[in-house]
């Protein structure tokens, strides 16, 4: 269905295997599909690492008593090395967003330690961590309500720039605009986030997450809150700006089909720990545990006479 109408019917086989319409046609072209398989990496330093990591959370106050308190994450072992896109996926409440503010401290630990180019940094505060913020980044889940309304779109994207020291007015316009290109949004540097699509507000996230040149974003569901055929878009931009920069990426989302295809690496979690970790080929194909396999059979996929179609197409 398309505007209130139907616009396409048939046979699901048959449908999916040749759309007529070119809006069924966008919609199949929507489902995750494997890119190039992964280059195998050189062992190295890694550039962020969480090692036996551990987060607990006070219960929540009650009116005279306290709820139970929640082991969020309970030691958990995470490396990321430059470059290098990794998938971190699980179901609701499973640890993630929690896994990945920790390593990014905002949020206080309770245990183990985050190394940032082998340099403990778990307890770190102050102007000693700035060297660490300058190099890390965020993209939000929400595009509708991380961007600031009364701000235009050019400003959005120029605000991070302003606190690199040395940098001209003028070397930040061309930034700015160098950046927008990027993303595809070349010309609404005038525009309120009011005049933009979802798909569009998540790329102004994007340039604003990527203009001053992090070495590791942290993109945590960055693609949720928007349409099937947007989502694909936006991982693609996601994955060439993270490849072209030779960006580290943690990509956390409950679906595993949708930011696993576009990782070098799959980490699944469960339960506030890692229960599978391996190269995104070897996660999507070997399975190795049953939470994933069960990950993987939720995720809407083309069959093929032959059973199951490899995701990666062609
Ligand atoms: N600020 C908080 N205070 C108390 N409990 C929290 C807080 N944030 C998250 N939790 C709990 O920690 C667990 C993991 O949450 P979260 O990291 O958000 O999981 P995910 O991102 O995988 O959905 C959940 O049980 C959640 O309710
Ligand atoms: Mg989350």
């Amino acid at each position: 269905m398309r505007r209130g109408r139907v616009i396409e019917e048939g046979a699901a086989r048959a449908l999916l295997a040749a759309p007529r319409e070119a809006y069924t046609r966008a919609l199949v072209d929507a489902l995750p599909r494997r890119g190039p398989p992964p280059i195998p990496r050189a062992p190295s330093e890694p550039l962020l690492r969480a090692e036996a990591l551990t987060v607990d959370f006070a219960g929540r106050r009650r009116f005279f008593t306290r709820g139970r308190a929640v082991q969020a994450v309970r030691g958990v072992d995470l490396a990321v090395h430059a470059g290098e896109a990794v998938a971190l996926v699980g179901g609701s409440g499973s640890g993630k967003t929690t896994l990945g503010r920790a390593m990014l401290r905002l949020v206080e630990p309770s245990g183990g330690r985050i190394l940032f180019r082998g340099q403990d940094i778990s307890r770190t505060r102050g102007p000693g961590l700035l060297p660490f913020r300058l190099a890390c980044q965020i993209v939000f889940q929400d595009p509708y309500s991380s961007l600031d309304p009364r701000m235009r779109v050019a400003q959005i994207v120029d605000e991070p720039l302003r606190l690199v020291p040395g940098l001209s007015t003028v070397e930040r316009l061309h930034r700015v605009d160098a950046m927008l290109d990027a993303v595809g949004l070349a010309g609404f540097g005038a525009r309120h986030p009011h005049a933009l699509s979802g798909g569009q507000r998540q790329r102004v996230a994007i340039a604003r997450a990527l203009v001053r040149r992090p070495d590791f974003i942290m993109a945590d569901e960055p693609v949720s809150a928007l349409d099937m055929t947007i989502q694909k878009q936006i991982l693609t931009l996601l994955r060439d700006l993270q490849k072209a920069h030779g960006l580290a990426c943690l990509f956390i989302s409950h679906d595993l089909a949708a930011v696993g295809e576009i990782a070098d690496r799959v980490v699944v979690m469960q339960h506030g720990q890692v229960v599978e970790e391996g190269g995104r080929d070897q996660v999507f194909d070997a399975p190795r545990h049953a939470y994933t396999r069960a990950l993987l059979d939720a995720a809407p996929r083309l069959e093929s006479q032959g059973g199951r179609q490899s995701p990666a197409g062609k």
